[in-house]
């Protein structure tokens, strides 16, 4: 698989066959993604992998809980851009759509947004988390190691799914990982596993903004 097939086939993968993961592929790839860039080489990511039973323990622990109040940090402002706003209801519309649940069924679309506790069946979770001092700049340099992490996930046949979801739950998670809430942020989770290929879900047709409405070329 070449870097542009990885970069085509990588789709964020919400059903996952219970296939178990190799814990030592996960440890090759986080080792080769090592090498993302970051400004000033500061490498602000930290990471915890849970797999097993200790897995299940963080997610029946988040399962028994509400999300926490106030929430990690803020996901949502861009909602307060029509343009953005847009972007987010295409987008509800066709998952919501590919598993045929209605616009109005508020509570269909809350049961499925809960399926993120249990990261969609994947079985290997990777909690992204790093020390609370790190600004926009790192966060973008965190986001660098995630995509290099599921690409190279790609090239081992495996799909990952990014969930900020985890940031509703982040004090219960750090608490049960052994990260001190007081010194790190809990950013995400990235669901590792084999995805169900033949459902829906993992099927529909993801939008994109014109390159041209994205990047201008000037040269003069
Ligand atoms: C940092 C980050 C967090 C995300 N959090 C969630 C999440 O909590 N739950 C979810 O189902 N998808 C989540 N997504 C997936 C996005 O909805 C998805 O990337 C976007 O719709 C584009 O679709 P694609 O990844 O399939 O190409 C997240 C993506 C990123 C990059």
């Amino acid at each position: 698989m070449n870097v542009s097939e990885a970069v085509a086939s990588r789709r964020s993968v919400r059903a996952f066959l219970g296939k178990p993961v190799d814990l030592d592929l996960v440890r090759s790839i986080l080792d080769r993604a090592r090498m993302a860039p970051s400004g000033c080489n500061f490498q602000p990511w930290r990471g915890t992998v849970l797999s097993g039973a200790k897995l299940r323990e963080v997610q029946d622990a988040m399962a028994a809980s509400e999300p926490q109040d106030p929430i990690e940090y803020s996901w949502s402002e861009p909602e307060k851009s029509e343009i953005h706003l847009r972007r987010l209801q295409e987008l509800g519309a066709q998952f919501y759509g590919a598993m045929e649940i209605e616009r109005a069924d508020k509570e269909g679309r809350a049961d499925f947004a809960r399926q993120n506790i249990y990261s969609f069946g994947a079985p290997v979770v990777l909690m992204v988390h790093f020390e609370r001092l790190m600004g926009p700049p790192q966060w973008s340099d965190v986001g660098m190691w995630l995509q290099t992490i599921m690409l190279l996930c790609r090239e081992e046949g495996l799909d990952t799914c990014p969930q900020e979801w985890m940031a509703l739950y982040a004090r219960l998670i750090k608490q049960h990982i052994g990260v001190s809430d007081e010194e790190q942020i809990l950013f995400c989770g990235i669901a590792i596993g084999y995805g169900d290929h033949s459902v829906p879900l993992n099927r529909f047709e993801r939008t994109r903004v014109p390159l041209d409405e994205q990047v201008r070329f000037l040269s003069e």
